[in-house]
């Protein structure tokens, strides 16, 4: 939504994490926005402009003088947009703008451009560390502009270390940031997400099927919008969002342990979790074997987190609760919302194929 026909010139130079920049404009595609690509001379030696012009179904742009209908490129492609993105950028694009150079089309762009910047730097991690490289990224920092730093691992010269250009789901989340409206500034939120485990022994469990999916996705959007974001989660197999505070638990307990830690702290508390209800009583430190095991496990409820916020709650404090539920959602939702003392519920029909667990949308 946020960047729904958002106009973003994309600059593309030399390096082989170009290839990864093909992912990103698709994602930008998908989010409604219109790349525009430019890339440097280099840069179209790893991937062909003609790549990047079926993705994006635009002209590609790598020459400063090149003419046709648009007289004066680099005023015409920076009047329209509303972002400069750079992925990858080497120790090249990153030098020259840091330190004014306008010497081919993307640089060149950098300087006519009043919007906001997005640098993702990518090379080899000995160019990186570099005191020359690190200075004029301090530099580029302190006029504004938006460092999406590298990421760590092997690295295509067959080193290892910080270097990798931020994954293009990365750089899309660092793109939302800086569009967005800043409507939430200042406002601190706590969202619980995921499932809880509840040991049985130390390899079995207790769970149920959250896959935390719709708290990831409140935090990044609150985190979006400008707030302040601490993200209490269970067990995911999801990337946590840019820029929120991660605290990672496993059980219901834990989980009760980190949100009543900063639940004095928030302005706003939304418990997405899915908390397991009950707990086994007992669980052994080592594995029970198959022989030994158990006719029946005995279960004790586990806390009623989001009950004891509402009893907790403070003044002026919001509290948002979700209720899923498969019959009687209205009636059922309505008296959690009352019970538990909250100021919203969402109530989640979590037997429709598009609603509830693990979906992409939902209702
Ligand atoms: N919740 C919680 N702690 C629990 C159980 C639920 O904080 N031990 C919170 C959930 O995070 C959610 C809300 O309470 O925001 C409602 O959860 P839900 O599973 O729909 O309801 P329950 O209260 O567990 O009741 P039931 O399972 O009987 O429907």
């Amino acid at each position: 939504m946020i960047l729904k026909d958002k106009e973003i010139l994309l600059g593309i130079s030399g390096g082989i994490s170009a290839y990864k920049v093909c992912e990103l404009v698709r994602l930008l595609i998908k989010a409604g926005a219109h790349p525009q690509v430019v890339m440097t001379e280099n840069a179209s030696k790893f991937v062909s402009p003609l790549t990047f012009e079926t993705l994006s179904q635009r002209p590609v742009y790598t020459d400063l003088f090149a003419r046709g209908e648009k007289p004066v490129l680099h005023i015409e492609l920076t009047d329209k947009a509303e972002l400069l993105v750079i992925a990858p950028a080497n120790a090249n694009i990153i030098g020259k703008i840091a330190n004014g150079i306008a010497d081919d089309l993307l640089s060149t762009l950098y300087l006519a451009f009043s919007g906001k910047v997005l640098v993702c730097p990518a090379m080899n991690v000995k160019m990186y560390q570099h005191p020359a490289v690190q200075e004029n990224l301090r530099r580029l920092k302190n006029r504004g502009v938006e460092i999406l730093e590298p990421e760590e691992g092997e690295l295509a010269c067959g080193w290892e270390g910080k270097g990798r250009l931020a994954e293009p789901e990365v750089i899309l989340e660092a793109c939302e940031h800086l569009l967005a409206p800043k409507d939430f500034a200042g406002k601190k939120i706590l969202i619980s997400a995921g499932p809880t485990r509840e040991a049985i022994d130390p390899v079995r469990f207790i769970s149920n099927r959250s896959s935390g999916k719709m708290g990831y996705a409140i935090a990044r959007a609150s985190k979006s919008r400008g707030a302040e974001v601490v993200l209490v989660s269970g067990p995911t197999q999801l990337r946590p969002p840019l820029g929120v505070k991660l605290v990672q638990v496993e059980s219901a307990k834990e989980m009760e342990k980190a949100c009543l830690k900063y639940s004095s702290w928030a302005d706003v508390i939304i418990k997405a979790a899915a908390v397991a209800d009950f707990s086994p009583k007992t669980a052994p430190s080592s594995k029970m074997k198959k022989e030994k095991l158990p006719k029946a496990i005995e279960l004790v409820p586990t806390p009623d987190i989001l009950a004891e916020l509402g009893k907790k709650k403070k003044k002026g404090q919001i509290l948002v609760g979700f209720a899923a539920e498969t019959e009687d959602v209205l009636k059922n939702a309505r008296k959690k919302l009352k019970e538990k003392n909250l100021d919203l519920i969402v109530a989640n029909d979590v037997s429709r194929k598009d609603a509830g667990f693990d979906v992409d949308t939902n209702i």
